[in-house]
């Protein structure tokens, strides 16, 4: 299976990155949100936990259909299951 366009959310590092090198080779574009520098296909610098860099994406990808819109961003608390 191949795509034109991906949208990979978390492609810094982590479950994301790991999504993102996995299929990179089988997209025509995939673009990979994060703060910090992704790796992988096309970066592109923006903070999902501000509207600023929700708009930064969807000027990005404006029009373009997407085959898959990977949200794979986030934290990871370890304690988040854990009484205190
Ligand atoms: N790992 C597990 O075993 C596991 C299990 C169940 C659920 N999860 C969930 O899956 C998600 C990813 O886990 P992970 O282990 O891959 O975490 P991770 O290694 O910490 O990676 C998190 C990714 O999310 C990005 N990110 C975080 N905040 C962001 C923001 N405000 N804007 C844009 N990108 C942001 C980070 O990039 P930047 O810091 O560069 O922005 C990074 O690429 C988390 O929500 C976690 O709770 C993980």
């Amino acid at each position: 299976m191949s795509f034109k366009t991906v949208l990979v959310a978390g492609a810094s590092r982590g479950v994301g990155l790991a999504v993102a090198e996995h299929l990179v080779d089988r997209t025509d574009r995939l673009v990979a949100v994060s703060r910090t520098a992704a790796p992988v296909g096309e970066w592109l610098q923006a903070d999902l936990a501000n509207l600023a860099g929700v708009e930064t994406v969807a000027h990005a990808i404006a029009d373009e259909p997407l085959d898959a819109l990977l949200y794979m961003g986030g934290t990871w608390e370890t304690d988040a299951f854990t009484t205190q």
